[in-house]
């Protein structure tokens, strides 16, 4: 199969969808690989060390859409990327299509084959292809949060680990998934006072066990989380319901239980956002306030760490990679049904019914529309 990577245009997003041990691993399946100049650049990765694992540099992304059967790739294709794909092509990225009505209608008009990292499904229904950015973007969160508390960048003026002396500030962490475990492990290293809110009895159960005691777990109900806003310095909002669109865990009138200045991390933006005065940021300007709250809702947070993040995405994406380039899509769903839930888009119709749900369209079973692709022989 030809594979082709274009280099990411979506704003302050630096990653690349391969990288020089992966081209080796697909030349040496007897894949070609074909990369746009430069795409690597973001993630320190030059041309050369491409080319010198069998790669083929090309000059731009029109070239890479025109000849590649699949486009690897790692954030959703911006429109005139999405005018670019054709029937037939099998395009592998993160879609988070659930709240994106646009892109769904334009990923359905091109005829491509769309598969989102984040609904593929390992053999435990976890999602290993979301995973690894996750723990990246939990840690991020954190980060940034305690970042955005500083008195000049508009937040409270509170360290979170405290002093001798002097208390810790209180870091709510809101869905313990991935994200928040990793933003959990975070605000624990920083000896911040921490509390992981989940609806999953099981998963409080684990993180209890994980971190020793060291965090608080607690049930998450509506009054629940109306009784920790008002102690919270940071809340982490972490939840996901997979594919579908985050549900809201905070109203906007409840962001008046908060104190001023306390900041709002929505990692979650990226499905929606699971705080309703949630808008996506971006990495130049992250922020913004809402009744006297920062809120950090950066869509891309693994962008900003793109040596790290290139490398931690294509260890994971890379068996999937083969496995479609080596059997196709029809074929690879079957030998790994955990594939299928990644078909979000197949023959101009949507196949993931949680997506097809969030964006009000006709729901249609991946075998039904693929079956419907063979006939158009395409
Ligand atoms: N902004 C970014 O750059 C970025 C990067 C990576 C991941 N994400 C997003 O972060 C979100 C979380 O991802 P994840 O990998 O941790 O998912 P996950 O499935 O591992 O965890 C989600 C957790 O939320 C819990 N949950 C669901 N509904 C809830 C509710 N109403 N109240 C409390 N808990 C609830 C689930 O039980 C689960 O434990 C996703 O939307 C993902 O796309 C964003």
């Amino acid at each position: 199969m030809r594979i082709g990577v274009p280099t990411e245009i979506k704003p302050d997003e630096y990653r690349v969808a391969v990288t020089p041990a992966g081209v080796r691993e697909l030349s040496e399946h007897g894949h070609e690989v074909l990369i746009e100049a430069g795409a690597g650049r973001g993630s320190a990765i030059e041309d050369a060390e491409f080319e010198a694992q069998g790669a083929e540099i090309v000059a731009d992304a029109a070239a890479v859409f025109e000849r590649a059967e699949m486009i690897l790739h790692v954030k959703e294709l911006q429109a005139p990327e999405i005018e670019m794909l054709r029937p037939g092509q099998l395009l592998f990225t993160y879609l988070h299509l659930a709240p994106d009505p646009e892109q769904t209608s334009g990923l359905c008009r091109s005829g491509a084959t769309c598969i989102a990292y984040e609904t593929v499904e390992d053999a435990q229904g976890r999602l290993p292809l979301l995973a690894p950015m996750s723990e990246i973007a939990g840690k991020i969160a954190t980060q940034a949060g305690a970042f955005m508390l500083e008195k000049p960048l508009g937040g409270r003026g509170i360290l979170l680990g405290g002093v001798p002396g002097v208390a810790a500030a209180n870091v709510m962490v809101i869905g313990g998934g991935v994200v928040g475990m990793n933003a959990a492990f975070i605000a624990i290293g920083m000896e911040a006072d921490v509390f992981v809110f989940d609806r999953s009895i099981p998963r409080l159960r684990e993180l209890d066990v994980t971190f020793g005691g060291r965090c608080s777990t607690v049930y998450s109900t509506t009054l629940a989380v109306e009784e920790m806003l008002p102690r919270a310095d940071l809340v982490v909002g972490a939840v996901l319901v997979h594919g579908a669109r985050a549900p809201y865990v905070v109203k906007r009138e409840q962001l008046a239980l908060m104190k001023p200045g306390s900041v709002l991390v929505d990692v979650a933006i990226d499905q929606g956002g699971c705080f309703e005065t949630s808008r996506p940021t971006t990495h130049r300007d992250p922020t913004f306030e809402v009744d006297g709250i920062t809120h950090y809702c950066v869509a891309n947070m693994p962008g900003a760490v793109p040596i790290t993040s290139t490398h931690a995405l294509t260890n994971a994406t890379l068996p999937y990679a083969l496995a479609l380039a080596d059997h196709g899509v029809a074929a690879a769903i079957r030998r790994d049904p955990g594939l299928r839930p990644g078909v979000n888009v197949a023959a101009g119709k949507v196949t993931h019914q949680a997506v097809a749900e969030g964006v009000g369209m006709e729901y249609v079973p991946v075998e039904e529309a693929l079956e419907l692709d063979s006939r158009k022989g395409s």
